[in-house]
């Protein structure tokens, strides 16, 4: 793989992999938008983060502007795979632990798109953009498989559950069904990495376990991006 891009939404989940690159931030690369891209030259390829940006000093996290992220990336950047890391919450009942980095498996879906049963518009809302195949890559790399679920609130209600639960979502975050979604209009592989830092069904309250294990679900996710960047350059991956 010649070009990566990750994608990222908050500056502390993308911080620690900067620092490990020591990748440059070139400022105004997409113009009026938000959107910050921080970029630097590898054994001769490119790595890019692109970030959403941020409004009123606080990052721009969710599916609007993952989707525009997304979206100039590719036009601008035109990479070779597309790499949606970040943190989610996930299921202690499914054996999910604090700090666990998964990688997708199978289609990102949203549990919070109701739009009604009949004449597919369940499917429409539920979504299901493909991601690439890393069943081989989470087997290489000792990194855990789950399916995204994606939605527009850090918490969650009784609704979103039974979505969840019916769809067999297992990591729930707030923009990989955006950003599957504008990867598979352009055909660019995405894989999707997802550190734990809530348990959703663990009794916490999910903003608290979310602050309180930020920092750490962080640094087990760039441990696992640099893991990620090494084999994508120096392997020939089979992910489709
Ligand atoms: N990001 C981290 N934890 C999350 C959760 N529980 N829901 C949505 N996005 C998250």
């Amino acid at each position: 793989m010649e070009k990566i891009c990750f994608i990222i939404a908050m500056h502390a989940e993308a911080q620690p992999l900067i620092e490990r690159y020591g990748l440059q931030h070139i400022q105004d690369y997409f113009g009026e938008l938000p959107t910050e891209l921080y970029r630097g030259v590898i054994n001769g390829k490119e790595l890019n983060i692109v970030l959403n940006g941020r409004m009123n000093g606080l990052d721009l996290i969710g599916c609007e502007a993952a989707t525009l992220t997304t979206e100039a990336a590719i036009m601008r950047l035109r990479p070779d795979i597309l790499i949606n890391a970040g943190t989610c919450g996930a299921f202690k009942s499914k054996g999910a632990a604090i700090g666990d980095v998964y990688l997708s498996n199978g289609p990102v879906m949203f549990h919070d798109r109701r739009v009604g049963e009949e004449g597919g518009w369940h499917d429409m809302g539920v979504g299901n953009y493909p991601t690439a195949d890393a069943r081989q890559m989470a087997k290489d790399l000792g990194l855990k498989l789950g399916k995204c679920t994606t939605g527009s609130s850090l918490d969650m209600t009784d609704t979103d559950l039974n979505i969840i639960l019916r769809e067999g979502g297992e990591l729930k975050d707030m923009e990989a069904g955006a950003i599957a979604y504008v990867a598979s209009l352009h055909k660019v592989p995405l894989i999707c990495v997802k550190s734990v830092t809530d348990l959703v069904d663990g009794g916490r309250a999910t903003e608290e376990e979310f602050h309180e294990n930020l920092h750490r679900s962080s640094a087990a996710l760039k441990d696992a991006c640099t893991k990620i960047v090494q084999y994508l350059m120096t392997e020939q991956p089979t992910l489709f």
